[in-house]
């Protein structure tokens, strides 16, 4: 008999067959964040990103246009480039120096005559087109030159991220990170929109949140959450926010959504963040975060005072203890909530695969979770009933 996790089956979360097919109709059919815009400044800039099973670059031309092309040379298939760069006006691949302009057109081929005496028509051998949108400053590519834009794909969700227009807002470069969760990409995200451990793994680190205020749903299968501060640290709150307010009400709070599949926001009253999860494999999951501020120098001034008012003191206890947590002086002796979250989806990985895991009755505050397994399995069959039809 089938071991569920709610509603999916336990394989979901641990076998490589699982983490394929989610690749294919999943990752490899939606919208994947490529960065933010800003880091494409100038024509000629480029980055390259993976989505799912394809490797997909954005290039701004000459027009100052971007544009997105599958990275595979249309000589034998050798990804043109690597990561981040610029390049003055073309992209030359490294295995026998095909080139194509920043619009994608193929045009040159060394020794031409020689090499294919009967000709070449080129003008069939531009690169593969993919889609890049851009939305609140972010940068986005599909696989499908024809894919539905942004606009619609987030449009009924887009209401209720919160009060920042992260476009306007400053990135505070120091807060980027990027590390590995040794944990299936559906914990993480189950992780992020489970409501009921919020008063509970992070007693002490979130504790100036009202979590019994919180008001969460759905759009489609993107997720939506805010939550309003504590009462008195509402009040401080209020009390710093610049006169007059220059965000729409609720004025403070945590906006802290989860976008399908696996892009989480989060946005407080003088900050916005992106937490983006790039699954690795059955059991490990990539993280990348950036954050943008209202005001940088504000920030710093939290941050000293957090750190004088000890404010994260309190943090660990039995909870952590044991020779197996992250080390004295690791991620868990940060008092920082994202390490606790990291903690506890290791934590519940590392059982998965034992022949006694029964899942227990979900609280009412995990119905996001299993509200997200149905997405999952809904996003699934969709797209294999898209691939059946076109067959
Ligand atoms: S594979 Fe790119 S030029 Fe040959
Ligand atoms: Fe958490």
């Amino acid at each position: 008999m089938t071991k569920m996790y709610h509603r999916l089956p336990v394989e979901a979360y641990t076998s490589q067959e699982w983490f394929d097919r989610e690749q294919q109709l999943i990752f490899s059919r939606s919208w994947r964040y490529a960065g933010l815009r800003e880091d494409l400044p100038e024509p000629g800039h480029y980055l390259s990103v993976q989505a799912g099973l394809n490797n997909i670059f954005i290039v701004m031309g000459r027009d100052h246009r971007l544009r997105a092309f599958h990275n595979i040379c249309r000589h034998r298939g050798t990804q043109l480039i690597r990561a981040v760069g610029k390049t003055q006006k073309a992209l030359t691949c490294p295995y026998h120096d095909w080139t194509y302009d920043l619009e994608g057109n193929l045009i040159s081929v060394p020794d031409e005559e020689s090499e294919y005496p009967g000709g070449l028509d080129k003008g069939c051998l531009g690169l593969k087109p993919a889609s890049v949108d851009i939305w609140r400053g972010m940068l986005f590519v599909h696989p499908d030159a024809d894919a539905p834009t942004l606009a619609e794909w987030f449009g009924e969700v887009e209401p209720l991220l919160g009060p920042h227009n992260p476009a306007e807002l400053v990135e505070y470069p120091e807060a980027r990170r990027s590390y590995e969760i040794k944990a299936n990409w559906k914990i993480v995200v189950e992780n992020y929109i489970d409501v009921y451990h919020l008063s509970h793994l992070h007693s002490n680190t979130l504790h100036m949140y009202d979590h019994a205020r919180a008001e969460y749903g759905w759009k489609g299968p993107h997720y939506h959450f805010w939550e309003p501060p504590a009462p008195d640290y509402a009040k401080e709150l209020e009390k710093n926010l610049p006169s007059p307010r220059v965000i729409p009400e609720p004025h403070v709070g945590a906006w802290v959504p989860m976008l399908f599949p696996g892009i989480g926001l989060g946005a407080s009253e003088d900050s916005w963040n992106i937490f983006v999860i790039t699954p690795l494999g059955p059991d490990l999951t990539r993280i990348e975060n950036r954050t943008k501020l209202a005001d940088v120098s504000a920030w710093e001034f939290t941050k000293q005072e957090w750190r004088s008012a000890g404010f994260w003191q309190g943090f660990g206890g039995p909870k952590y203890s044991g020779e197996d947590a992250a080390g004295e002086e690791g991620p868990m002796a940060s008092g920082d909530f994202t390490a606790e979250d990291i903690y506890v989806c290791e934590q519940q990985q590392k059982s998965l695969s034992s022949p006694y895991l029964e899942i227990g009755p979900a609280a009412v505050g995990e119905s996001p979770i299993t509200r997200h397994q149905q997405a999952v399995l809904d996003f699934m069959a969709l797209q294999a009933k898209a691939t059946a039809d076109n067959v």
